[in-house]
């Protein structure tokens, strides 16, 4: 088994469930040290004595991505405890589907101090370390919502078309300081997120099956469809990939229509 990420320190936000968990069972087969930054303390626990318990080095920490408090004080930690991070992933988002005339000014903010803010300060906590070691991986989990719109879905896409405008600008500025930023953009991917998305609709069943139908596969994606092109990306196989969005959605993206 090749390990694209040999001895890799990689920081992996939101990581106590869905995609980020899938991602740091990945990484660590690659052979990452991996730190579960997570808000959740008892999700993200489980997920590190889980990967210890199959032989990998991982911990977590308590972490708010939307404080930087927070984020400086969990990047203090993983210097101190294993090191300078050469990978950072930042995983960690929320959904909110409003009216928009309906959102209260507080569901904004909290929106945006998480999928938008949240990116920025663990970029920003990140990067003096991986200039310091002349090198780094940063990987942003947008989604499809930063390029298509789906009505009733407001604000979500507002924040994620900043996560790609982040992650581009990023790319650019550090490009010849060997960091490499680049996002990923899920489209339907079965984990707590989208069930919960479709509990809110009187028939959750009838919309299951109506998101399959939508997709040229027939299918929507799972957390490890979404975790393999974040080890590439990561990895020095994707080492001329810089400010990229890559899509991985089936295909629904381009499809016109049926
Ligand atoms: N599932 C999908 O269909 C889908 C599609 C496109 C994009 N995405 C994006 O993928 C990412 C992961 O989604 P998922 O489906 O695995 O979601 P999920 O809800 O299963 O997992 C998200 C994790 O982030 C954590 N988290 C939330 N707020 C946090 C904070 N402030 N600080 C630290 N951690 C926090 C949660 O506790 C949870 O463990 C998100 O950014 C989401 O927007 C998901």
């Amino acid at each position: 088994m090749p390990e694209r990420l040999k001895d890799k320190i990689a920081i992996i936000t939101g990581a106590g469930r869905g995609i980020g968990a899938q991602t740091a069972l990945r990484f660590c087969e690659e052979g990452a040290v991996v730190v579960i930054a997570e808000l959740d303390p008892l999700s993200g626990e489980a997920t590190a004595a889980d990967l210890r318990s199959k032989g990998f080095q991982s911990f977590a920490v308590q972490t708010d991505v939307s404080d930087p408090t927070s984020v400086c004080d969990m990047m203090t930690e993983v210097v101190k405890s294993v090191g300078r991070p050469d990978v950072l992933v930042n995983n960690a988002g929320i959904n909110l589907f409003r009216d928009p005339l309906e959102l209260k000014p507080s569901e904004w903010r909290r929106l945006f101090s998480i999928d938008l803010d949240g990116v920025w300060w663990c970029c920003q906590a990140a990067l003096p370390h991986m200039l310091a070691m002349g090198r780094g991986s940063i990987i942003n989990v947008a989604s499809v919502h930063a390029f298509q719109i789906i009505p009733g879905c407001f604000p979500y896409p507002v924040a994620k078309h900043g996560v790609v405008g982040l992650t581009r600008a990023l790319a650019i500025e550090y490009a010849a300081k060997n960091i490499r930023v680049n996002a990923v953009c899920p489209g339907y991917i079965e984990t707590q997120i989208a069930i919960d998305y479709w509990n809110t609709f009187d028939d959750p069943d009838a919309e299951r099956l109506y998101t399959y139908n939508i997709h040229p596969p027939k299918r929507i994606g799972t957390a490890d469809e979404v975790a393999w092109p974040i080890v590439f990306l990561a990895s020095e196989e994707a080492g001329f990939v810089n400010g990229a969005a890559l899509m991985v959605d089936g295909g629904r993206s381009i499809l016109y229509h049926d």
